[in-house]
């Protein structure tokens, strides 16, 4: 099966939309990395779409909502949960919410979980939900733990044939996935640095962003170590380019040995985070080839976006399960 790719216009919009309501799988663009999108409702659509991931069941998905209405026909929304919508919908901030009584969605979706993650995308991703009239489940459009695509040309490489359609609108606005957060009393759980930063959550609500307790089980299943990894290894924090490295640079600056990098791709000459969130994934798609046996990353600075992309980074450095 070759799945068709189409550029966004009205028509295609509809072609998705028809295509989800038939129970088909289908990649969409959202502001953040395209998603592999289904009908929440529909268990056989959601287990094709696991199936075309090769994801293990447990890693429950988003919900991608196309307003508050949808949404509280999922989700529990405390006053708390109203702000953060109200403040960051449509954007890439996905929270985790008490499944709502009687949400038709299918658990397959939640794993099983009495939480739901929410989400409002940005663009046409909304159009097409709204059009479904039904929440979309979408993880990112990638075969399991291979790196999130930021154009079309990424999923047709990584899920080509396991697609039913693949909607092209050109490469993601902010190239990293959503940030994940599960609102408490009093407390905003950080469950992924993503998109929107901690700082923005913070501003926005009067409240504390904290990682989650130690100890705790996995607070998002998906968040296995290793993640996002390329063929060949990663060394982060690199001071200087070992001969045949490849180099990930960040800004403006050289290191020793950057004359004898196998290769080198720059996330950001100007040294500007969005930038680097926008190009990492397609970065370590790109790196992510036979021939590249060893990757160097310049150290990127931990704050702003600098937290989801260094947490990215981890998770394509870390041991290889
Ligand atoms: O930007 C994004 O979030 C993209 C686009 C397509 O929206 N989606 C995405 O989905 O990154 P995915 O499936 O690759 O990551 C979803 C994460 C996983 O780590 C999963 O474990 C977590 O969300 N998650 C989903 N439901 C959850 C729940 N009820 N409780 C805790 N974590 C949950
Ligand atoms: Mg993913």
């Amino acid at each position: 099966m070759v799945p068709l790719l189409l550029s966004a216009s009205e028509d295609a919009v509809l072609q998705i939309i028809a295509c989800l309501g038939d129970g088909g799988i289908a990649a969409i663009p959202t502001e953040t990395v395209y998603g592999l999108g289904a009908d929440a409702c529909n268990g056989a659509a959601i287990a094709r779409l696991f199936e075309a991931k090769g994801r293990p069941r447990f890693n429950p998905l988003i919900c991608h909502v196309a307003d508050q209405a949808m949404a509280e026909g999922i989700a529990e929304f405390g006053p708390l949960a109203q702000k953060l919508g109200e403040a960051f919908w449509p954007g890439p901030l996905t929270m985790v919410l008490p499944a709502a009584g009687g949400s038709r969605v299918h658990p397959l979706v939640t794993a099983g979980l009495p939480s739901v993650a929410v989400r409002m995308p940005r663009g046409v991703a909304l159009q097409i939900i709204a059009g479904l009239g039904r929440p979309v489940a979408a993880p990112s459009a990638n075969r399991s733990g291979k790196v999130s695509p930021t154009t079309a040309a990424h999923v047709e490489q990584s899920l080509g044939g396991r697609v039913d359609l693949i909607l092209d609108a050109g490469p993601a606005a902010v190239g990293i996935e959503s940030t994940i957060v599960r609102p408490e009393d009093g407390r905003i759980v950080l469950l992924r640095a993503g998109g929107v930063t901690a700082a923005e959550i913070e501003a926005a609500s009067g409240l504390a962003v904290m990682p989650p307790d130690l100890g705790a089980a996995i607070a998002a299943p998906g968040q296995l170590a290793s993640h996002y990894a390329p063929e060949g290894s990663v060394r982060l924090g690199a001071r200087n380019v070992e001969p045949g490295e490849w180099l990930v640079a960040f800004g403006p600056g050289t290191l020793p040995g950057w004359d004898t990098a196998a290769g080198v791709v720059n996330l950001s000459p100007a040294g500007d985070l969005r930038e680097a969130a926008a190009q990492l994934f397609a970065a370590l798609s790109a790196l992510d080839r036979p021939d590249v046996h060893r990757i160097a990353v310049m150290p990127i600075p931990e704050h702003g976006l600098g937290a989801a992309i260094n947490d990215r980074l981890r998770r394509a450095a870390a041991p290889r399960g």
